[in-house]
């Protein structure tokens, strides 16, 4: 059976909790290997609508047994309230198991995340606020806690105070706010820790015997490959390795073990927060793309910023991940458009320019060249297959992919399960 990256191409929120959700109907293990709770999947299943942030989304498929690997940082007020909610409707994960190595954030690290944003100013990244890029960077400047010290209370207490002496140093003398309270962060942390270590394992072990054995793994991405710390736009990018190669250091897993990558991108283009987006639409285009499609943040309710789809930034993304599959979401949004245009490449300074540029300041400069395509008025959303799609929507399928040099695997006209076109099955490992 076969293991499956799947991925974002864009700067997140492109639904890749839905294409986990389908392929992990039939998988027998998720995981998790990026990201903390600054990600926001949403999974519709009948008429229920469930958000998550810490909890794999394939935790909803009875069967899986679902992995938050050594990669992810988690705060455990939310994973234990994502837990709770989903008990409270009826729904109990069976089978969560959590990596002892990865990283806990802790109260300092919002407050870190921020006050940098304030100091930041108008050069602010936008970040979700959660303690993201403070977790990561005391993980790799070697003082970061991780869940096997959480749930240790000796160790705990003793972790603690030994990083708390130095963060409220930092807290009062160079931000000048209060210091944090040990003995009541250890209290909280201490309560969260007992709830968590009943699902701790060596998770890598784990997955690594499960694949060895046969088993149909999914790794579920969470971001986008646009706002990965490496091949992102730096400095606006999250803080941890978002592209299919992540799964690998994420989990402990070597890429000879890794069948297939499924990127995932809308068929428009989204960002939330700061930084370059050449396809941006600032006009009335624009809203209109955010009220037919709903782009409010899930995490952060956030109005996304809206645009063309950008194929030079989907051919990077294709390119980092070596993605074999593209599945293009949201579809149904585009319809009643008269034209739509495809971002095919870029000008700066009065040149053509057919890769994304790796440097901000090139990309800052960068103006679309659009091709027009055009559109259909058609709605699609009961479409069951490509050829119920109205001809010009077929289109603008092919023209992407064309233009990115990939093949579409799933075309998605709606947010429930049984509105996605399935093109190509075996290039998700079905
Ligand atoms: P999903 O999984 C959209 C963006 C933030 C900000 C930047 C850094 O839903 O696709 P951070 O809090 O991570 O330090 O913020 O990254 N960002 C996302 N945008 N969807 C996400 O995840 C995101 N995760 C991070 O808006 O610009
Ligand atoms: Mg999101």
């Amino acid at each position: 059976m076969p293991s499956i990256i799947v991925v974002g191409l864009q700067w997140g929120d492109e639904a890749k909790g839905k294409i986990v959700d389908y392929v992990s109907q039939t998988a027998d293990v998720v995981v998790r290997f990026n990201g903390g709770n600054n990600a926001g999947h949403t999974v519709v299943v009948g008429d229920q609508l469930y958000k998550f942030h810490t909890l794999p989304v394939g935790a909803m498929n009875p069967g899986v047994t679902s992995y938050i690997a050594d990669g992810v940082v988690i705060d455990p007020s939310v994973l234990t309230g994502e837990l709770d909610t989903l008990e409270e409707r009826g729904f109990k994960v069976k089978t969560l198991k959590i990596s002892g190595s990865a990283h806990v954030i802790m109260p300092w690290h919002k407050l870190f995340d921020r006050l940098e944003e304030e100091r930041k100013g108008d050069r602010k990244i936008g970040t979700t606020g959660r303690g993201i890029g403070p977790c990561y960077a005391d993980k790799v400047s070697r003082i970061g806690i991780r869940i096997s010290e959480m749930i240790d209370p000796e160790l705990f207490r003793a972790r603690l105070d030994d990083v708390l002496s130095i963060k409220n140093k930092f807290l009062t003398n160079v931000y000048d706010a209060e210091p944090l309270d040990a003995d009541v962060i250890f209290e909280d942390y201490s309560a969260y820790a007992r709830r968590i270590a009943p699902l701790v394992t060596d998770t890598a072990c784990e997955i690594y015997q499960a694949a060895k054995s046969g088993k149909k793994i999914v790794f579920e991405g969470a971001h986008g490959t646009l706002l990965d710390i490496d091949h992102g736009t730096y400095p606006f990018v999250t803080s941890s390795h978002v592209v299919a190669g992540g799964a690998c250091t994420g989990t402990g897993i070597g890429p000879t073990m890794i069948d297939h990558v499924v990127g995932v991108a809308k068929s428009y283009t989204t960002r939330v927060g700061e930084g370059p987006f050449p396809s941006e639409l600032l006009d009335e285009t624009g809203s209109s793309i955010r009220e037919r499609g709903k782009e409010y943040g899930t995490t952060t309710g956030r109005p996304r910023r809206c645009g063309w789809f950008d194929a030079v930034a989907v051919r990077l993304s294709t390119r980092v991940n070596s993605a074999t599959a593209l599945c293009l979401i949201s579809l149904d949004v585009l319809s009643g458009f008269d034209t739509l245009q495809i971002c095919s490449a870029y000008e700066v300074d009065g040149r053509i320019v057919n890769e994304f540029p790796t440097d901000v300041a090139t990309l800052e400069k960068c103006k679309p060249v659009y091709e027009a395509m055009p559109g259909w008025s058609e709605d699609i959303t009961a479409a069951k297959s490509f050829s119920d799609l109205p001809e010009a929507a077929q289109n603008y399928v092919r023209r992407i992919e064309k233009i990115v040099g990939t093949t579409v695997a799933v075309v998605s006209v709606g947010r429930r399960r049984d509105q996605t076109i399935v093109l190509r099955p075996d290039l998700l490992g079905s």
